[in-house]
């Protein structure tokens, strides 16, 4: 028998799920999980959820509705393993042996951080040391199971690659341990944000969420902003200056893709029918993730909890193995 590769990802527990999330990752995941080839772990990163004070309400909720919206995607939890940050201490115990391999001059260079510290000096709020350690605790999360692979979306490139140098770093001080872990870009793309300004993000509020009604879906595409150098029908649109023609890529079919940009680009089509082709093509893929999502309210909140509690125990079996050896080999072993 073939040995199995890890992939493992996980996502931040803040709010509902959105497109962004969907077609720049998660798609990607149930494509993994599909693959007998994979052993897949996909975890909420409850922990990592702290940097920004939330209330521990909303936490717990959307650990739930996350939960709930992997398998709605069409991850499956015996196949793969669904599990919280939070039920795997010995991840936070890695966290700390990595930490003392990792330079603070490598940690303040991640532009994550540089963001987030300029943004909270703008606002007058504090840099706490979590934002700072950040990818060290992703680290730990990647190199505890010896992930094999890891998909995640353009923006965190840069914690993969720490998690990478720490792999080798450690192997080479203290005898080969952790897989390399690889990279995986697959389809992880930046999904453009409905304000025609970047991302797509909660926090920018240009998102189309997962659970939106047909009805918001036709009201937020009703009101993104296309191409601003098109001011009236007649003139003609450049689609690589709008957004929305992104999301049509990513979601509609190619004789459409033609169909739109050849009505763009010769001012016969204008935004409003463009933008219904999308509303249809965007309510076609969330409809039947809405139809299993709405089936999983009969079991609710129990029912996640279940999936956390077996997926916990999974991960935690696998994890603690690796940190035991680790410990071993550094010289700080359980007495
Ligand atoms: N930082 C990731 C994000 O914000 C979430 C995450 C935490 C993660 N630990 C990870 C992703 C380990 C992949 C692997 O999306």
């Amino acid at each position: 028998m073939i040995e199995k590769k890890v992939v493992l990802s996980g996502i931040r527990a803040t709010g509902s799920l959105h497109l962004g999330n969907y077609l720049g990752a998660m798609k990607y995941f149930v494509k993994l999980s599909k693959d007998e080839k994979n052993s897949c772990y996909f975890f909420i990163a409850n922990l990592h959820t702290l940097t920004t004070r939330i209330n521990p309400d909303d936490i717990l909720r959307d650990l739930k509705e996350i939960v709930l919206t992997y398998i709605s995607i069409g991850i499956d939890p015996e196949s793969s393993v669904i599990f919280a940050q939070s039920s795997v201490p010995e991840t936070s115990e890695l966290n700390w042996l990595l930490a003392c391999l990792t330079s603070v001059a490598e940690l303040e260079k991640m532009p994550h951080f540089k963001e987030k510290k300029d943004m909270k000096e703008i606002l007058h709020e504090t840099v706490n040391v979590g934002l700072l350690t950040y990818p060290v605790l992703m680290a730990a999360d990647i190199l505890g199971p010896l992930a094999n692979k890891v998909p995640v979306g353009e923006d965190q490139h840069p914690h993969v690659e720490l998690a990478r140098d720490l792999a080798r770093r450690f192997n080479a001080l203290y005898g080969e341990t952790f897989p390399v872990p690889e990279l995986l870009e697959g389809e992880a793309i930046r999904v453009p944000g409905l304000d025609g300004k970047g991302k797509m993000g909660k926090s920018n509020q240009n998102t189309i969420d997962l659970m939106d009604s047909p009805e918001e879906v036709l009201k937020k595409i009703g009101k993104a902003v296309t191409d601003t150098a098109r001011v009236r029908k007649s003139d003609a649109g450049n689609p690589l200056n709008c957004g929305l023609y992104t999301l049509h890529q990513l979601l509609s079919s190619d004789g459409e893709l033609m169909e739109v940009y050849a009505g763009c680009t010769s001012a016969q089509m204008g935004c409003v029918d463009c933008k219904k082709i999308l509303v249809e093509n965007i309510n076609q893929l969330l409809a039947p993730i809405q139809v299993k999502r709405f089936e999983l309210n009969e079991k609710g909140s129990k029912y996640a909890l279940e999936v956390l509690h077996e997926g916990g125990k999974r991960a935690r079996k696998k994890i603690v193995a690796t940190v035991e050896n680790v410990k071993e080999k550094m010289g700080v072993p359980l007495y």
